[in-house]
């Protein structure tokens, strides 16, 4: 921990987004319905949360319910929506104890109200929090996020808030639910797919991708600690060159 944590806190990395997939498969290998895999996920949120914050991280982001999975069945639906408010009930006061700060991008509206409450009163009791950003996907999509800030765009030129020549990749930034955060600096997802599922399309430009077999509620310090030390090997270029490396 302590030389990732050195490592950590001598570079640039700020920003972890994670596609937590496999909760259904974890279940079903051990012949159990799926809700089981999406509680013993649910568990595995607020320990890497923690292990993120003594690390040094700012900000984690979990995919945790895209504007698509409302196709699943219903049964599966009200589970998951059944352990965010038991994730609140259950982990807020670990949030608040570690300085952690919860932030949520996605369409809150369309929620059950009781979801809703629950996510508005963690919203405000860690809200002055000013550790690791806990950044969940609830309701999330980003085509959808990106329509929006379109609109968003549209009108704020109609109404003479900002010109056409405004309108640049910065304003586009600044009118997605991460406005005010830094891009993912390496995008994790568990369970074997090799896909992004309209997750954080613009935000992930730059982003290292990783794509493991591990599923979610498998997840450990182990293997954040394996994908960290290879991060570091990566040479990022962003498009330019590495000076030092000649190439
Ligand atoms: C993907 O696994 C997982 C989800 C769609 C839900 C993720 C939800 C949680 C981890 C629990 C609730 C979250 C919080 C923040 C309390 P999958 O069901 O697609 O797995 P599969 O690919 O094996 O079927």
């Amino acid at each position: 921990m302590e030389d990732l944590k050195e490592l950590i806190s001598n570079s640039s990395l700020k920003h972890i987004a994670m596609i937590m997939d496999g909760n259904g498969r974890w279940a079903t290998k051990r012949g159990e319905d799926r809700s089981y895999g999406h509680k013993f996920g649910s568990e595995r949120v607020i320990e890497i949360a923690q292990i993120c914050s003594d690390l040094g991280i700012k900000v984690l982001s979990l995919y945790a319910f895209s504007t698509e999975n409302w196709k699943r069945p219903e049964k599966e639906v009200i589970s998951i929506f059944n352990l965010l408010n038991k994730f609140i009930s259950r982990e807020l006061d670990t949030m608040i104890e570690k300085n952690i700060k919860l932030s949520i991008m996605g369409d809150l509206s369309q929620l059950p109200l009781i979801n809703r409450k629950a996510v508005e009163h963690a919203l405000k009791k860690t809200s002055s929090n000013t550790g690791l950003i806990l950044n969940i996907g609830l309701n999330y999509g980003s085509r959808a996020e990106i329509s929006t800030a379109f609109k968003r765009l549209y009108f704020d030129v109609r109404d003479g808030k900002i010109d056409i020549e405004d309108i640049d990749e910065k304003a586009i930034s600044k009118t997605l639910y991460t406005a005010d955060l830094p891009d993912p600096d390496i995008l994790i997802r568990t369970g074997g797919e090799k896909r992004v599922s309209n997750f954080m399309l613009y935000q992930i430009a730059y982003s290292e991708f990783y794509f493991i077999d591990t599923l979610w509620p498998d997840f450990d310090f182990a293997e954040l600690s394996k994908i960290l030390k290879d991060f570091f090997k990566r040479d990022r270029r962003f498009g330019g060159i590495n000076a030092n490396k000649g190439s």
